[in-house]
């Protein structure tokens, strides 16, 4: 009985499998089909549309250099960072500027997690001052402070005993206003002052992740005018100069690969709107830098970091600017390089060199 109903069932599947490979031939077929159309479709909005709308629509540049509408991660509520298992976390809202509030996330050093919980802002302000040392996020475009590399940087210092305040700039995440290259210095230098005014005497040290290198290089700039020297800057993934063509967006990177779109495409920065002069920022800058970079960073280059080293290191000495890479066959790319097994103890003689 038993042999027989295996039988059964062997037979109707073989059945059933010739007509599913029938099937999918000629699904194959139509598939070609709408991927042709699709093709066109795209080619047309690349080559066409966009030129066109990029020469008329002004904003359309800033969305393209920034793309902060697209929250990634999806469906993650930015008041719940516990979420993220960053349960030693508060989510607040800072007025950088009248009219623009910034969301931005505390995370106090791991050891105090139990301490944490259920502890309100004031609690939060207050642990700022505790003489650990203080960290400043500042994350590259596209996305939000949830980011699976953005928290992984946050876990990387809190687990090393130092806070970590992550913010979306205007315009990202859920803070309000539109992103421009001196708004967004504006916010992460009013939240530096912000950490000073709560932090005592307690280290604060700037980390800019990719079109965050140019902020933080920015906002140390701005800092030094004002004869305030950072006690250290991380640079992760940094660019030289958008002037430069250096990519601070994967989708600006690839056009400019195809031939005709210089062509076809304004520079976003023709009008200065657009810069990040890193390497002019370099020779200014008085802090201590580590730049942190990937071999086989896929949209800057490991050079340029070589390169930027280089500035710094004459514009100051090898003793306060360090060059730290990663080798491509760990595959960290752009943004991986939290995952380092060596990273913790990179930062800690870093901070304990400041
Ligand atoms: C809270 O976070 C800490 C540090 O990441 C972790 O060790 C702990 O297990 C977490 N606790 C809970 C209840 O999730």
């Amino acid at each position: 009985m038993k042999r027989r109903s295996v039988k059964q069932t062997d037979s109707s599947s073989g059945v059933s499998e010739a007509q599913r490979s029938d099937r999918a031939q000629r699904k194959e077929g139509t598939s070609s089909g709408w991927w042709l159309k699709r093709g066109l479709l795209a080619a047309f909005v690349i080559f066409i549309l966009l030129p066109f709308s990029l020469r008329t629509l002004p904003e359309l540049i800033q969305h393209l250099v920034y793309t902060h509408r697209v929250r990634v991660p999806f469906f993650i509520d930015l008041g719940r960072p516990a979420d993220l298992s960053l349960n030693h976390t508060i989510n607040m809202y800072l007025t950088s500027e009248e009219g623009i509030s910034l969301g931005v996330w505390h995370t106090v050093p791991e050891s105090q997690w139990k301490e944490a919980q259920g502890k309100d802002l004031a609690w939060y302000q207050n642990a700022l001052n505790d003489g650990s040392p203080v960290f400043i996020y500042l994350h590259g475009n596209t996305g939000t402070r949830a980011a699976t590399h953005r928290v992984g940087v946050a876990k990387v210092l809190s687990a090393l005993g130092y806070h970590v305040l992550v913010p979306d700039y205007r315009g990202f995440g859920d803070s309000t206003g539109e992103p421009t290259e001196a708004g967004l210095t504006t916010d992460a230098l009013y939240l530096y002052n912000w950490v000073k005014a709560r932090s005592g005497n307690s280290l604060v040290v700037i980390w800019g992740h990719s079109l965050g290198t140019g902020v933080a290089t920015n906002t140390a700039v701005k800092l030094v005018e004002q004869g305030v020297v950072c006690d250290g800057v991380i640079l992760e993934g940094a660019f030289n100069s958008a002037r430069q063509k250096i990519p601070v967006n994967p989708f600006i990177w690839y056009y400019w690969k195809l031939p005709g779109t210089g062509y076809l495409f304004p520079e976003p920065w023709a009008d200065n709107k657009v810069v990040f002069p890193t390497e002019e920022n370099l020779k200014k800058m008085k802090s201590p830098i580590l730049f942190l970079h990937s071999e086989d960073d896929h949209l800057v280059p490991i050079q340029i970091a070589q390169q930027m080293y280089e500035v710094a290191v004459s514009a100051q000495n090898a003793e306060r600017v360090k060059l730290v890479s990663f080798d491509g066959s760990l595959g960290y790319l752009h943004n991986g390089l939290y995952r380092d097994a060596h990273l913790p103890d990179i930062i800690k003689k870093f901070v304990l060199s400041l």
